[in-house]
Parts: structure tokens; sequence; C-alpha cells
């Protein structure tokens, strides 16, 4: 399984990769909107040096049509970094700039994908992530497990080397059900991955532990003090 962060504010990577094993970072115009005008290229060379070449940094296209989405991967690779997965909307003109720069060798991460029949055109033009806005389907009345179950279905009976890469997520049992599904990676923001830690009887089993061992030790307060 992997972990991603949704997310493009500075502050909540550090914190992210210092907690959480965290294999990469995703982002998209609205979550960038959020840190407000950033000096674009700069803000994500600084993400890099931040989570370093083993973790992955997704960024996406932002022009409607596919020249300027091949203009704007190739902006991002000469400005940020060779190994940016450039993530590509499903649409018509998407689908054209993923098979291009498929055939170029780069790494894609198609997103904004809510039916089977999108996901499945995105599959064989050869993507490596597949971005599948879990809670926007649900909120349409779409069966998501019912999706993701198909898309690993058919990775596995094919033989595809995508990963289905679940979001938008608004609470802990939406990824659950993802991974159950079939996900192999999920993306979120920091705040619902800590959400994991706010079942009270964590922290009453872990006072329980203080408790007992300062009752035998008392001045010892860890291990190493004896
Ligand atoms: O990665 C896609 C995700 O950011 C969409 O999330 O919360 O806008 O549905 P949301």
């Amino acid at each position: 399984m992997e972990f991603f962060l949704d997310t493009a504010n500075i502050e909540e990577i550090k914190q992210g990769i210092k907690h959480f094993p965290i294999r990469g970072i995703t982002c998209n115009p609205t979550i960038i909107k959020k840190e407000g005008k950033i000096d674009f290229f700069n803000h994500f060379k600084e993400i890099r040096k931040i989570i370093g070449k083993q973790r992955s940094l997704h960024i996406q296209t932002v022009s409607q049509n596919c020249d300027g989405m091949i203009s704007d991967a190739k902006a991002i690779l000469k400005n940020i970094d060779q190994d940016i997965y450039i993530k590509i909307p499903v649409t018509a003109q998407g689908l054209e700039a993923i098979q291009i720069l498929k055939r170029e060798g780069l790494n894609i991460t198609a997103t904004a994908v809510y039916t089977k029949m999108q996901g499945y055109l995105a599959l064989e033009a050869g993507i490596d992530y597949l971005a599948l806005y879990l809670n926007r389907m649900e909120n349409l009345n779409i069966c998501s497990k019912s999706v993701i179950s198909g898309f690993a279905d058919k990775i596995s009976k094919y033989q595809y080397k995508t990963k289905i890469l679940a979001a938008s997520f608004k609470n802990i049992a939406q990824i659950n059900e993802a991974f159950d599904a079939g996900a192999q990676s999920i993306t979120a923001p920091l705040s619902l991955l800590c959400d994991v830690f706010k079942v009270p009887s964590i922290n009453q089993a872990v006072d329980v532990f203080n408790n007992d061992w300062a009752s035998l030790y008392e001045n010892k307060k860890g291990i190493e003090d004896l």
C-alpha cells in the first residue's frame, strides 16, 4: 500500500513525511490555490528538496487542449525536474496528450476519473497512476467500490502496470474502502491521516502503560535512564 499527501503546503509536507511513510506528493490547481499565488517552479523545487528523489511528485497540467497540456508538461519537467509525474485530466484532449507523452517515456498520472470507461481508456493509454475521486463519485451516487474493484480486476486481468491512486476522501472509512476494493495507493491531506489517531482508546492504552511504568520506576522516564 502506498500513501501520498494531497497538498502543496510546505509545512504540511515536512510534518507529513516526518510522521508517516509517505511515497509522494500530489496536487492540483485547487490545492495550489490554497497556498496563494506561489512562485510556481521555485515552490515545487523546494518541495522536491524536502521529499527527495525517493518520493514522487505529481503536478497537474492546466491547459485545456492537447498542445497546451504537452507544453505544460515540458515546462514542468524543464523548470522543476525530469522525474515529475505529470497529472492530466482524462478528457478527450487529455487522452490525446497522455498517449503522446507516454510515447516519449514520461511518468503520467491520469486524474479527474469518475467512471469505469474513462479509466479503462486511460489504462490502455499506458498511464502509471489512475487517480480516482472517491468522495466526489459518492456525491454523484456512483458506487466508488464497484469502480475501484472494476479497475483492480482489469489491471490484474490484462496485466497493466498502472496503480490505482484513490483520492478525494472525507473520512478514514473511505480510505479503508478504497484499499479493500483494490486500490494500491491513496492520497489525502495530512489532517485526514492524523484522524487515524483520534480513537480515544489509543491514548487511553498509552496512558495506562505510562502510569504502570511510572508506578514501578518513579523518576526513570525511559529505559535508558535505568
Ligand atoms: O487529488 C484529488 C483531490 O484533491 C480531490 O479532492 O476533496 O476536491 O474532492 P476533493
